[in-house]
């Protein structure tokens, strides 16, 4: 039966680890898969995990399973994290936390929530969004449809999307970035953000932030600002949340999707059904990177390691953003790239052209999507002239 199994191209975003590695260029430049990266290039393990893994070593005293729902001890941090401790909604036990193998995990809960219970209804993404989006909600049965993001001249095209949001059926969910945008890098300002809240609330939809770089934007709490304000102004709200990049264990596979109901009541019934998606799709997440973030938030030392250790990811992050286009200005281009330094995250839309992608990777040995975004932490004092000079000679 094999013989009639067609061979398709492997995932864009996860291929260029592959095609990077086998690359013998003594200059060649990471700009593909979205981590972090530090001066050398590393990916380093974060002190305070380093620390909390120590404690779990010496402390951990089974292997047991954990549940569908995951750790509680993990929940219990993780809800304040993103919702914001003495949250309203906290008080109001309107929230519920699912321990899930990564963002990606959470989204695929997410999505398989939504076939099977709101059934019929749509998910609307940004487009551009990550491409991943457009493989995980068709895959649990979900149309999926877009409303723009982004003009024509790579700027936030946010009339756009308004007038779009405008337009959607009442009930259908609305996939939002919280902060971070990926692929863009455009974030909405807080002005924006009630204005969505305003259409979400008229039209009745159903917002499902994705939540995958708190702390990575503006801060911690500033991150926060969309999910906490739409959690607090809606009845209902899926969110999906991340601890890849903001502990920097991406292979831990460590997220969760918290489900924000009218009451406590609507609130237990939406986590029950949570637990049978769960458990039908690998029965107990991963345990092991939920403990490394419970035993942070739980002590005050480790938090405060952790959140020194990720402002300077975040600040590492800005400042590379504005050199870059500082390295541009030799070669009169600092205008055109003017917009790199202003957008937030881990990635930029550049606004190169596939073939200048293309060019950049034949030529200079320097790797990213196609789509023109770059992972800016992938960025360095030492390859900045490199890059500058590369993006000069496919811009000719
Ligand atoms: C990315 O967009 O590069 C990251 O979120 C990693 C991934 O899984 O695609």
């Amino acid at each position: 039966m094999f013989e009639r199994i067609e061979r398709v191209p492997g995932d864009a975003i996860l291929g260029l680890i592959e095609a990077f590695k086998k690359d013998t260029n003594p200059q060649k430049v990471d700009l593909g898969v979205g981590v972090y990266r530090d001066a050398q290039g590393n990916t380093p393990v974060m002190r305070a995990v380093k620390d909390a893994e120590a404690l779990l070593l010496k402390n951990e005293t089974t292997k047991t399973y954990i549940g569908s729902h995951g750790d509680p001890a993990y929940g219990e941090v993780i809800l304040p994290l993103v919702l914001g401790k003495g949250s309203p909604v906290l008080e109001a036990g309107r929230a519920s936390a699912t321990q899930s193998p990564g963002g990606t995990g959470a989204l695929r809960l997410a999505a398989d929530f939504i076939a099977t219970q709101l059934p019929g209804k749509d998910v609307w993404v940004s487009d551009p969004t990550w491409p991943n989006h457009l493989g995980i909600f068709p895959a649990a049965g979900i149309t999926l449809k877009k409303y723009p993001y982004v003009d024509a001249d790579n700027r936030l095209d946010f009339d756009g999307m308004l007038a779009a949001l405008k337009q959607i059926p009442e009930g259908d969910v609305v996939l939002l970035h919280a902060c971070c945008h990926n692929p863009t890098g455009f974030d909405l300002s807080r002005d924006q953000w009630q204005q969505v809240l305003e259409v979400l609330k008229e039209r009745k939809l159903l917002p499902l932030v994705d939540f995958a770089y708190q702390g990575f934007g503006e801060g911690l709490d500033e991150d926060a600002f969309a999910p906490r304000l739409l959690a607090e102004n809606l009845d209902e709200v899926i969110i999906t949340s991340s601890c890849s990049k903001n502990f920097g264990i991406y292979c831990e596979r460590t997220g969760c999707l918290i489900m924000v109901a009218k009451d406590a009541e609507q609130k237990e019934n939406v986590r029950s059904q949570v637990a049978i998606v769960a458990r039908e799709n690998y029965s107990n997440p991963p345990a092991h990177g939920g403990a490394i973030v419970s035993e942070i938030l739980h002590s005050d030392a480790l938090t405060a390691t952790w959140g020194e250790e990720l402002t300077e990811m975040r600040d590492r992050i800005n400042t590379l953003r504005r050199e870059f286009v500082e390295a541009l200005k030799p070669y009169g281009l600092d205008q055109k790239y003017a917009h790199v330094a202003e957008q937030r995250g881990m990635f930029s839309y550049t606004g190169l052209t596939p073939e200048q992608v293309d060019r950049l990777r034949d030529e200079f040995s320097i790797y990213m999507v196609r789509s023109g975004r770059a992972n800016v932490a992938g960025f360095s004092q030492e390859n900045l002239p490199y890059l500058a000079k590369a993006i000069a000679a496919v811009n000719d």
